[in-house]
């Protein structure tokens, strides 16, 4: 099959958060298994810094909002990437400096809309085989509402490739005024409530549900849950008019072995795996990460339980239930923190204030730092994610596969992804992590107190790291399910 997977990043070349780790891991799946993928993304001044050798496939011009923009599509080798990676430059939109949606003062390039509006047309133009390549896509997978535009450009085609929208998160919408949407010379006939209007703007990622063969989530939980006015964000009648006609699919993420596997991983001092000396090299990686840190003695350290987190610091990561319920646990327990992750002012501050508190104890890493997440999910004891919401979730299935169990609430694709401990799971050899099922900081507290209290009873706790690093979420098999759906007559 011919596919085109349209993305606004792409790990190892520009990564904000998950979807660069599946535009990665999914595409690659998908070339292994013989299909011919084309992943396309912009070209942002952080790629192309990246990138050593491009050669330009081909050049034309588009519709911008008031004027005509150059457009080069530049083919990029990448070695971790198995697709061919097309570089989308236009560079009056995307050749600036930081990241791919937000300019240094941490507020939305201001023509965010035109930006991805424009993406998306020459992304209907690469798969319609209108710039000299002879290769017309059989299918065209978007993602999230950078790309949502996409499925509904494509309705106007003829002879039209089927179209995948993927949601990987409901909270970010896409949401622009009817100046864009006249901007981009939209038809009109697409400013109702059955095509792209949301309350008098438009919603690319209303686009991309509305108008998609297929719209698929990042899991089956999640493909449930959004169906409700909880998670939908006012989105839940088309969700639920999707759903009924069988449109609606959820298919988990994998991980990528070839990144996230502590037997090989190049990030971690001391590789290791569930059959080969896994606890004594686990440790070791734990001494590393405490001195990195600034423990005042590591090695005496070493028998307290160091509890980790890794991730965006917004409400939807549950930060907010941690700040709550960390200092109690604090003041009674032995146990230390670290923190990684970047986002909310207010929330990096409070971590900060945290580690202020109590030195030695909490350790906090304001930044992204690809190094430092391998590092905490090979050197800390138990992992994290007290996510209000997840519609996948990545660092949890990593932190399985690192023996370091993780804590999450009992949402979206945390639901299937954890098992949680119970007497009957620890009976049956089945327990993975530990689950609350109510988002307030009583419950993640009481959660963290029966992780650490079943930490000081090794042969349980060793089941459960054994189970968790056993559990294999490869990209092969969820990969499968996309080309099901890719090939299904619609
Ligand atoms: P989301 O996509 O909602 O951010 P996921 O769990 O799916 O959540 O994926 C997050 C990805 O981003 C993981 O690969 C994680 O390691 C990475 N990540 C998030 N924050 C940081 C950070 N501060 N430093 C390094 N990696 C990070
Ligand atoms: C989103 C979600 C996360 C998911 C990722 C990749 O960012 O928040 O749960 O794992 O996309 O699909």
């Amino acid at each position: 099959m011919k596919l085109v997977f349209a993305t606004s990043e792409a790990h190892p070349l520009i990564k904000t958060g998950g979807l660069a780790d599946v535009s990665g891991g999914l595409t690659s799946a998908l070339v292994e298994l013989g299909h011919q993928v084309k992943l396309v993304l912009p070209a942002y001044q952080a790629v192309l810094d990246k990138v050593n050798k491009v050669s330009v496939l081909s050049q034309f011009e588009l519709d911008g909002v008031g004027k005509r923009l150059k457009v080069r599509l530049l083919s990029a080798k990448v070695a971790e990437l198995k697709a061919n990676v097309i570089l989308v430059d236009i560079p009056e939109l995307f050749n600036r400096p930081g990241n791919p949606y937000m300019a240094a003062d941490a507020k939305d390039w201001w023509d965010n809309g035109e930006r991805f509006g424009v993406f998306s047309k020459a992304v209907v133009e690469i798969a319609m085989d209108r710039v000299g390549l002879n290769w017309k896509a059989d299918v065209v997978h978007a993602n999230d509402w950078q790309t949502g535009l996409i499925p509904a450009l494509l309705t106007l085609e003829k002879s039209k490739p089927r179209s995948l929208f993927t949601i990987h998160n409901m909270a970010y919408a896409g949401y622009f005024p009817k100046s864009l949407f006249e901007g981009l010379k939209l038809p009109w006939k697409w400013w109702t409530i059955e095509g792209m209007e949301f309350y008098d703007q438009m919603s690319m990622l209303k686009a991309g549900i509305q108008m998609a063969d297929w719209v698929t989530t990042v899991s089956p939980s999640y493909a449930k849950e959004i169906c409700y006015p909880e998670y939908a964000y006012g989105f839940e009648g088309v969700l639920n008019q999707r759903q009924k006609q069988g449109r609606l699919v959820g298919i988990i993420n994998g991980i990528d072995d070839q990144e996230w596997n502590p037997a090989t991983d190049r990030y971690i001092s001391y590789n290791y795996s569930a059959e080969k000396g896994r606890i004594a090299s686990k440790k070791r990686n734990k001494e590393l990460l405490l001195t990195l840190l600034g423990d005042s003695d590591p090695q005496a350290h070493l028998t307290i339980p160091l509890i980790g987190f890794v991730g965006r610091l917004v409400e939807q990561k549950g930060i907010d239930l941690i700040l709550q319920a960390l200092p109690d646990i604090l003041e009674t327990e032995s146990v230390q923190f670290v923190f990684v992750g970047s986002g909310s002012e207010y929330y990096e501050k409070q971590l900060m204030r945290l580690a202020g508190r109590y030195p030695g104890r909490v350790f906090v890493h304001i930044g992204y730092s690809e190094t430092l997440a391998h590092q905490v999910e090979a050197g800390a004891d138990m992992f994290l994610m007290p996510s209000r919401f997840e519609p996948c979730g990545l660092n949890q299935m990593y932190s399985l596969a690192y023996g370091t169990p993780p804590i999450v609430h009992h949402t979206g694709g945390l639901i299937d992804t954890v098992v949680n401990t119970t007497k009957q799971t620890l009976a049956d050899k089945t327990a993975t992590g530990f689950m609350f099922y109510d988002p307030n900081p009583h419950a993640l507290r009481a959660t963290i107190l029966q992780a650490l209290n079943l930490y000081k009873k090794p042969r349980s706790w060793q089941q459960i790291q054994k189970t968790g690093m056993q559990r294999a979420f490869s990209w092969k098999k969820s990969a499968q399910n996309y080309i099901k759906l890719y090939a299904k007559e619609i």
